[in-house]
């Protein structure tokens, strides 16, 4: 059966949700959403949300600490207009029923302070900001009648209507997606004047990282299957500080411990930061990520500390109630013991390619959020820059739409349904689980924090192997939800080695140590890739 409505929306984070509310001002609103709705990165967020809304604050002191920490590859324009518009989305937010914690001594709100920031600009709900949006975001989004959400609905692939130039056949209309009802096991059609890719990060394609399970990067190996353009998937964020505990899966110690104070030692006690940097702790992530590496490489360490002792038990547990006590689970007291940390792949900087207002290189296929590329991170993205990115572009793809909404005929082409003829029952689910193993695995070994043409080339032919064997199996056997995250996240892992071998440089987030030094004269620009460059890059052996 087909689904007919006027915005698909994939993905239910803060992105997904914020365009959702505001688009069902013109019409009806589908949001599909792989598990429960609220399964999502933004939900995990802790540190906050960073706008201006400090007297003593500036516009331009957050453009310039977003510019300093992109490493010369955020796009000005746009950093100038999410900085400026940041403020009213986040009133919007507060509007919609957040509430971020309020300031102890004045009026107003609690500001948090993060790496790379040099004023306090971080509003936060506790150290649970993303439940907090994401409860409200959702709480709104129920009392829309316009609004459909289908919880476990896996969204497969996109379906777009091609245009033929001479011998060039190119995408020019999304014209909705293929999604897999996990429930009744079926595929279903859905379709849609306009599609938004809302559906988030890809932290999966490493073996440690703090996001959940969710984040297995499928928006992003769609819209590179439907030959959208992808860009920058080199630059893949570490944070410096996950929870380094055998229990604690992929628990992160916010940035915002070291905001309050927190320091970074080694075993012995000794601080190491300020040989890397004036900022000490306090760097952005790129350059402390690369520290405690390098730290961890030379003495053969699988973990450093944070320690903010200091601060004292009441203002710990008052600040960051839930680190607090997920802390003392694992028997770490924080008001007494050092806090054992290491880094974790954490955020996608790169993804598919938007323009101001969110378009992608297909028509009618807008993304939004950590999916996309906005130029907004470049080579790092500053703290708390994310969920501020996800409202300023989820407004700013409904302003696009609404100018044009009203003109906009529906398409009519025929969408054949989807065709599982031939494909039967899997009969080796050991295939998926050992694939899924390999590719992070080898993501983390070869294409970690510190690269090498040697890593990355002996990545390029493990992957591209694996690859072949699980398009084998896709077309066998029928789908399910493990095979198509497989598979998404072993496309994943081709434009992130891809775009990390053309490369030759290092810059923010990636670092080669075959080029360990800035070439601003042939790589100040951004890694653009897409399914035709992938092939002629291959077909030329590069
Ligand atoms: P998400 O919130 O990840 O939502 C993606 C949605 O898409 C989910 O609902 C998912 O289920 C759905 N989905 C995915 N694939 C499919 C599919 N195939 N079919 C259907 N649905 C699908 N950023 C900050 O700015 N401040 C912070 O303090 C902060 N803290 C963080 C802490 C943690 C632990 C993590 C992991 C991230 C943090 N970030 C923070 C980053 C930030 O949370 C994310 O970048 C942001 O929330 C992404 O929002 P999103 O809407 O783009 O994606
Ligand atoms: C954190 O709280 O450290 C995460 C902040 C972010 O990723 O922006």
């Amino acid at each position: 059966m087909e689904i007919q409505t006027d915005f698909l929306v994939l993905g239910s984070g803060i992105a997904g949700l914020a365009f959702a509310i505001k688009a069902s001002r013109l019409g009806t609103v589908a949001i599909v959403t792989k598990k429960e709705t609220i399964e999502s990165n933004t939900n995990y967020a802790q540190g906050g949300i960073a706008t201006v809304i400090d007297q003593e604050d500036s516009f331009e002191s957050h453009i310039k600490d977003t510019l300093e920490a992109g490493g010369g590859l955020c796009h000005e324009d746009v950093v100038r207009f999410v900085v400026t518009e940041g403020p009213e989305r986040v009133r919007e937010l507060i509007e919609w029923g957040v509430r971020f914690s309020p300031s102890a001594s004045s009026e107003g709100y609690d500001l948090g302070r993060e790496g790379g920031h040099s004023h306090r600009r971080v509003l936060h709900a506790e150290d649970l900001t993303g439940r907090e949006i994401e409860r409200a975001l959702v709480e709104r989004a129920g009392t829309i009648d316009n609004i459909q959400i289908f919880e476990n609905h896996f969204a497969v692939n996109l379906i777009t209507r091609s245009k033929i130039t001479g011998t060039d056949e190119r995408p020019d209309r999304c014209l909705g997606s293929y999604v897999y009802d996990i429930k009744n096991q079926s595929v279903r059609t859905f379709r849609a004047k306009f599609v938004i890719l809302a559906t988030g990060g890809s932290g999966k394609v490493y073996m440690i990282t703090t996001n959940p399970d969710i984040a297995t990067g499928d928006g992003l190996a769609m819209a590179f299957r439907a030959k959208a353009n992808i860009a920058n998937m080199e630059f893949i964020q570490f944070h410096p500080t996950c929870l380094f505990h055998p229990q604690a899966k992929s628990f992160l110690i916010s940035e915002a411990v070291r905001g309050e104070g927190g320091v970074l030692k080694l075993k012995n006690g000794s601080t190491f930061m300020e040989k890397y940097d004036p900022r000490g702790s306090l760097a952005p992530r790129d350059v402390v990520a690369q520290a405690i590496d390098r730290e961890l490489k030379k003495r053969g360490d699988e973990f450093v500390y944070l320690d903010i002792r200091h601060r004292g038990r009441k203002f710990l547990k008052e600040r960051f109630p839930h680190i607090y006590h997920r802390c003392l689970e694992f028997g770490i007291d924080m008001a007494r013991d050092m806090i054992p940390v290491a880094p974790a792949a954490h955020y996608q900087c790169g993804g598919v390619v938007v323009n101001e207002y969110g378009e992608t290189t297909i028509g009618h296929l807008f993304a939004c959020g950590e999916v996309s590329c906005t130029g907004l991170h470049g080579a790092n993205r500053l703290a708390s820059n994310s969920l501020l990115e996800a409202v300023v572009f989820a407004h700013r793809i409904f302003k696009r739409i609404e100018s044009i909404f009203a003109v906009t005929p529906a398409d009519t082409l025929y969408i054949p349904p989807w065709d599982p003829k031939g494909t039967v029952e899997s009969d080796e689910s050991i295939m998926i689980s050992h694939n899924w193993d390999e590719i992070r695995m080898c993501m983390s070994n070869y294409v970690g924090i510190v690269r090498s043409d040697k890593r990355l080339h002996r990545a390029k032919r493990r992957i591209e192997l694996i690859s072949q064997e699980i398009d084998e199996y896709y077309w066998n056997f029928k789908i399910t939800p493990e095979l198509l995250e497989l598979r998404n996240i072993a496309t994943v892992a081709q434009l992130i080695i891809a775009c990390s071998r053309l490369r030759k440089e290092s810059r923010g987030l990636h670092f080669n140590i075959d080029y360990p030094y800035r070439d601003d004269a042939n790589f100040k620009k951004d890694t653009i890739v897409n399914r035709d460059i992938l092939s002629a890059l291959n077909q030329n052996g590069l």
